[in-house]
């Protein structure tokens, strides 16, 4: 009964403290001259410019573990576009000379990275379990970082080092230009079935919210009832949220986000029911909800803990899908290459081509260009056919909004 009390003011203040702790290795914290010859660094870079009749802009928060350093960097790659913000993050799981290199990776590896200086390293290092409340506390810390950095982004999407695109940023920028910009996509459902019990009577300890490594949730003993001061909802743990729906859950002046927060500390598997559960019981977000995730993701029969790694079999499913990114993926898999290749137009060592580095394109050069030479237009994006196909699948999708 103690750590039923305690946990959920952990939950707090482990999030306040992360926030003040907090140190970013910024991007352009190092001297750029040093480290690459002036004659290879293109002309100043040019701004972004925002509203209407421009595409908008995304907040990518990318969270990883021990040995993800090279995954994410290669994800970054696959998802990079001058008009987005990153914020990348490996957990406790990782020492501090994998996160150095991560971040010595993002100030050196790209000009573009430096240049636009939207990439940002998570400095502090802090214990998550992706099935406990850390890993909630996690992404809200990411989305209160990204808020204050990036001022005019449009949405926020979650990823991890097991994701990857299934579109260019081209492609997905064009495909939400069109979206109303206040629309989330949080995939949700009220039929909870064997969850009710299962998930939401039992009471969980996630000792990652105050042990400084990594630690997995235990059961605590008893039970308690399913809740009547609002309705569960549950779903994907994968997310696209506006950005005033993530200023709600971040500083709110409603009290229902920091209720559910304290609420679902001691739930497994919080992430599936924390953002559903609060916009659905929201009257101001209810209707911007669109109940989809945009992912790609298979299960077993009977489903596992995660859905099953993808390989070359899932390859066009994954694309006939009309899903934005796809999970899992290990390492170097061999389906990582064929989607750089056919999917993304992407070399093995190189960022994305689109309008806004039009060099990196191998029909434009004839050859593998290794970095951006000239910047192009980053205030406009060409949609390929995959990005025509999920505009229109949008488009389709958003027609039905509000929870059910
Ligand atoms: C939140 O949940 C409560 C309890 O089910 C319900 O009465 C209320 O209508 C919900 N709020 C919204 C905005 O749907
Ligand atoms: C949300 O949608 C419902 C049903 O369409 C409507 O009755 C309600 O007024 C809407 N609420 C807001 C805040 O727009
Ligand atoms: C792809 O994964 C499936 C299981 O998800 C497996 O049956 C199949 O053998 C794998 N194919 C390859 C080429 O590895
Ligand atoms: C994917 O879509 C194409 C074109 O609609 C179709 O020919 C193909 O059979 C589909 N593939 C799979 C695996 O569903």
């Amino acid at each position: 009964m103690r750590q039923r009390r305690i946990s959920p003011c952990l939950a707090a203040t482990a999030l306040s403290a992360a926030l003040l702790l907090l140190i970013l290795l910024h991007a352009s914290s190092s001297p750029p001259l040093l480290l690459w010859p002036s004659s290879a660094a293109p002309a100043p870079p040019p701004r972004a410019e925002r509203g209407p009749g421009r595409p908008p802009s995304f907040a990518y928060w990318i969270s990883g573990t021990g040995r993800d350093a090279r995954r994410v960097l290669r994800l970054l790659r696959a998802v990079y576009h001058p008009r987005n913000r990153y914020l990348l993050h490996l957990d406790a799981g990782a020492g501090d000379g994998e996160r150095e290199a991560l971040a010595a990776a993002v100030r050196g590896e790209e000009p573009a990275w430096r240049e636009f200086r939207n990439v940002d390293v998570v400095g502090g290092a802090y214990a998550v379990d992706r099935t406990g409340s850390s890993a909630l506390a996690a992404v809200l810390h990411g989305a209160a970082v990204l808020l204050k950095m990036g001022p005019h982004w449009d949405w926020l999407v979650t990823l991890s080092a097991e994701d990857y695109p299934l579109v260019t940023q081209d492609d997905l920028l064009y495909a939400f230009s069109s979206v109303p910009r206040d629309l989330n996509f949080i995939d949700h459902t009220s039929d909870l079935g064997w969850k009710a019990h299962e998930r939401f009577e039992k009471i969980i300890v996630d000792p990652s919210l105050y042990m400084d490594k990594n630690t997995e949730l235990f059961l605590s003993k008893g039970t308690r009832q399913m809740p009547d001061a609002f309705q569960i909802f549950t779903g994907s743990p994968w997310l696209i949220l506006s950005r005033s729906f993530t200023e709600h859950c971040v500083h709110g002046l409603d009290n229902l986000p920091r209720k559910l927060l304290m609420y679902f500390a001691n739930t497994a598997y919080s992430m599936e029911s924390y953002f559903q559960t609060l916009i659905c019981n929201s009257s101001d977000f209810r209707n911007t909800t669109v109940n989809a995730d945009l992912r790609y993701f298979i299960w077993d029969d009977p489903p596992g803990l995660d859905p099953l790694v993808l390989n070359e079999s899932n390859f066009q499913n994954m694309v006939n899908s009309s899903a934005a990114f796809a999970r899992r993926f290990v390492e170097d898999a061999p389906v990582l290459k064929k989607m750089d290749d056919e999917l993304l137009n992407r070399s093995p060592v190189q960022l994305v081509p689109g309008v806004w580095c039009p060099n990196l394109a191998k029909e434009q050069s004839g050859v593998n260009m290794e970095s951006c030479l000239k910047w192009g237009d980053i205030n406009a994006v060409r949609p390929g056919r995959a990005g025509e196909r999920l505009r229109r699948f949008i488009s389709k999708i958003i027609e039905t909004r509000g929870c059910s």
